[in-house]
């Protein structure tokens, strides 16, 4: 059985898979990527094996991936996990330092240094009868483990997912395979109903008054307004929340959220939460606060790369691909 206790546990996992050797026999020297699909200019999909993790992954948690042995630690949804071919898959939006050095580095065939996981409570497949499962921008990729899980447990399942625009849509097929009515909006009308997710999920309240339960993944202020758009129907609400997070075990509290008036860590309460209850001002307060040191670190690294490329003979270092 796993033990989805991350608090008592989350160490020992963190000793026992973050060096890159795990019970299945995995080299030291890291994860393979077994394969790599660019969705667009800053967002890609890694396949990892790792069959512990396949095994032990559910809907909702997450992984904290160290991509080097000078890299940072960062918390990454499993967007999904296939038992039987071992794998974990992670979709990644460019952001910043770490993750444009991973979009610029990984590649099929090579290793990620470490991974801790699968961490965070695993989202509650409840038995409602008929759910929205909605998806902003990035959220799209982790809200699809939902979407199929509650299929399986015999849902009546609506996916509505937001995009900017149409160059940026992934995963169509997969979503259409689990869900039985699927909604695509984007931001200018280039694909799908034109408006934000939130219209998506008025119109499909208005055509099924009997939804039991939405379930919302995406940018704070989408979840916000998820929140918003289904309290005056009372519509039991959750969502996943992305607060900075360090350890991801509840000891270092850079992740506390307020839920319901009282603080939580979301590395281990969460990160799935009643929406109704968060404070995303709060979440959304917190998330500026390392904003100048990210500015700062992701400069300092373009920097480098700019020189390294520009002379990679008086550096000896070769630039990046
Ligand atoms: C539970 C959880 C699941 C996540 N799942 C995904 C996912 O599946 N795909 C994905 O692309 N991103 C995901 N994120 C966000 C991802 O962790 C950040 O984008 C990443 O850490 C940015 O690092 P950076 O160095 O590239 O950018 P930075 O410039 O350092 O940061 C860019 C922004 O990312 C956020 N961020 C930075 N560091 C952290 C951190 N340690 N923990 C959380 N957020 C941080 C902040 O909002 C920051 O402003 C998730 C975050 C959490 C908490
Ligand atoms: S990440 Fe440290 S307590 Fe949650």
């Amino acid at each position: 059985m796993v033990d989805h206790d991350n608090r008592r546990d989350g160490v020992t996992r963190a000793r026992d898979l973050t060096s890159g050797a795990n019970m299945d026999g995995i080299a030291a020297s890291g994860f393979p990527i077994l394969a790599r699909t660019d969705f667009s200019d800053t967002t890609f999909l890694l396949e990892i094996y790792h069959p512990t993790m396949a095994r032990a992954a559910r809907p909702g948690q997450f992984v904290i991936l160290i991509a080097h042995d000078h890299g940072e630690r960062i918390p990454l949804t499993i967007a999904d996990f296939d038992p039987a071919k071992g794998t974990i898959t992670l979709v990644i939006q460019a952001v910043g330092k770490t993750t444009r050095e991973m979009q610029r580095d990984f590649r099929k065939g090579g290793n990620i240094l470490g991974m801790v996981g699968p961490m965070g409570e695993p989202s509650h497949i409840s038995e409602a009868k008929k759910v929205i499962c909605v998806g902003g921008g990035l959220g799209v990729a982790p809200i699809f483990p939902q979407a199929r899980g509650f299929k399986q447990a015999g849902a009546y399942v609506i996916g509505v997912v937001g995009f900017r625009s149409s160059d940026l849509i992934f995963w169509e097929d997969k979503f259409r395979q689990v869900c039985d009515e699927f909604m695509i909006c984007t931001d200018d009308g280039s694909a799908g109903l034109k408006g934000l997710v939130t219209e998506g999920i008025e119109a499909a309240i208005a055509r099924h008054p009997d939804i039991d339960e939405v379930v919302a993944i995406g940018p704070p202020i989408m979840m916000k307004a998820c929140a918003e758009a289904t309290r005056p129907h009372k519509i039991k609400t959750i969502v996943s929340l992305n607060p900075i997070m360090v350890d991801g075990t509840g000891m270092c509290g850079g992740c506390r959220v307020r839920v319901g008036g009282r603080i939580k860590f979301a590395c281990v309460d969460g990160p799935d939460f009643d929406g109704h209850d968060v404070d995303f001002d709060d979440l959304m307060t917190r998330l500026q606060r390392f904003k100048e040191d990210e500015r700062m670190a992701l400069e300092k690294w373009s920097e480098n790369c700019r020189r390294l490329a520009l002379e990679p003979s008086q550096t000896g270092e070769k630039g990046g691909s």
